[in-house]
């Protein structure tokens, strides 16, 4: 019996007799798992799972029930971290999928599912248990407080910070989310090849090797996803798409950098909610600085606090005119936001778009690095998510 002690026993609370049967048939043959059925009500569930040598549990709920929720709350109480979670539901909406975000469950199924996907997502939630935490991928999300305020340039510079320093060989991609007018591919001077139009139907199209085709590559090796501009053409997509082009490119990028567009859209929330590092560029004038305290609201209400805004100022003057504003005033108006400010370097920042090059490449020592590298480097102060949610299914919507 020496190939049992290789098995982990998975737990799987429901009361749905078909699915049960589903469910043990597709583990039946399983070397890897051990599957133990609890045909409990999860409210009426007590010390089933603990102490049981309980590696990952399957919990069958109706996540749309305050009850279940509750009861959902105690088993991963007192599961403790010790055990990952997949939820399987048939009903939930949106207030239920932010507290199985905070509950941070490992994937979340909705039914009808078939037992192929419930099987993957086992084997996903027990790679992903036996993962140490820093191979997850780290997502840098850039969001422009107004129109020409330098988020496309801060999050390139930051992409190329992360790609240079590329400790344990770590690789970095940047996203362009502005599907209507990118600037990205433009300002690295490469070609944009994510073509939406092939997948946007069929978001399950998008794989690795369709990744690589649609992936464009700088000149440094930096790798870039986005879509060449059509300027007559109105253009957004489904939260399915951003979702699946994520989740893909965080399974195979260390470091991702996403620049997003000044507009909201439906998918916002989830980009927001799926981020490390959030960061917010502003810049020194009245209406910029109101309008990031606006932004900054918002992505509280919306998230439910869980993405959590770090304001960067860019073109940060010292000593503005005798009447403008300062330093302090954006302390005041930003509070404990504001992270820190970058120089305002016309020339520099203008050349190194124009020639398709990082700013290093101009001036290693420029301002603007130091300032940046000062606000993006992990030590500083800036807050960040644990862990990101892509790559965990969690965002994924498998509604039938
Ligand atoms: N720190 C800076 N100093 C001077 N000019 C800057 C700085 N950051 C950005 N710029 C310039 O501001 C303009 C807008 O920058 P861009 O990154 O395209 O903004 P956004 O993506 O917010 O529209 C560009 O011409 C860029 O060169
Ligand atoms: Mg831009």
């Amino acid at each position: 019996m020496s190939g049992e002690k290789h098995q982990k026993r998975i737990f799987l609370v429901t009361t749905d007799k078909e699915f049960a049967r589903e469910t043990r048939t597709a583990f039946a043959a399983s070397e890897m798992v051990e599957l133990a059925v609890v045909d409990t009500p999860l409210t009426e569930l007590r010390g089933e799972l603990q102490g049981a040598e309980c590696a990952a549990a399957i919990i069958d709920m109706d996540a749309s029930r305050l009850e279940e929720i509750d009861a959902l709350r105690r088993v991963t109480r007192r599961l403790d971290g010790a055990a990952p979670v997949i939820v399987v539901t048939r009903e939930y909406n949106a207030g239920a999928v932010r507290i199985l975000v905070q509950l941070q469950v490992a994937d979340f199924l909705v039914k009808p599912i078939s037992t192929a996907d419930l099987v993957r997502a086992c084997q996903r939630m027990l790679a992903g248990a036996d993962r140490d935490a820093n191979a997850e991928s780290q997502i840098y999300t850039f969001m422009p407080a107004a129109g020409g305020v330098g988020n496309t340039t801060l999050a390139l510079q930051t992409a190329f910070e992360l790609h240079n320093s590329q400790q344990g060989g770590a690789t970095t991609c940047v996203v362009d989310l502005n599907l209507q007018q990118g600037a990205c591919a433009e300002y690295l001077d490469v070609e944009p090849r994510f073509d939406i139009s092939e997948i946007e139907n069929q978001p399950e199209r998008l794989d690795r090797q369709l990744l690589d085709v649609m992936l464009s590559r700088h000149a440094s090796g930096l790798a870039v996803l986005a879509a060449p501009v059509r300027p007559t053409e109105m253009r957004t997509f489904d939260t399915d798409v951003v979702v699946r082009m994520l989740d893909l490119v965080s399974a195979y990028f260390d470091n991702v950098v996403i620049d997003m567009p000044r507009t909201w859209f439906p998918w916002t929330e989830t980009v927001l909610l799926g981020t490390n590092r959030l960061f917010v560029v502003s810049e020194m004038t009245v209406p910029c600085l109101r309008q990031t305290q606006r932004l900054i609201k918002a992505i509280q209400d919306t998230t439910a606090r869980q993405a959590r805004p770090a304001v960067i100022v860019n073109r940060f003057e010292q000593k503005m005119f005798d009447n403008g504003i300062r330093q302090a005033d954006v302390e005041e108006l930003l509070g404990e936001f504001f992270v820190g400010g970058i120089a305002n370097n016309y020339k520099l920042v203008r050349e190194a778009v124009d020639r398709g090059v990082p700013l290093q490449a101009i001036d290693a020592n420029a301002n603007v690095i130091r300032d940046l590298r000062r606000i993006i480097t992990p030590e500083a102060a800036a807050p960040a998510r644990a862990k990101s949610l892509f790559g965990l299914g969690l965002l994924r919507r498998r509604s039938a």
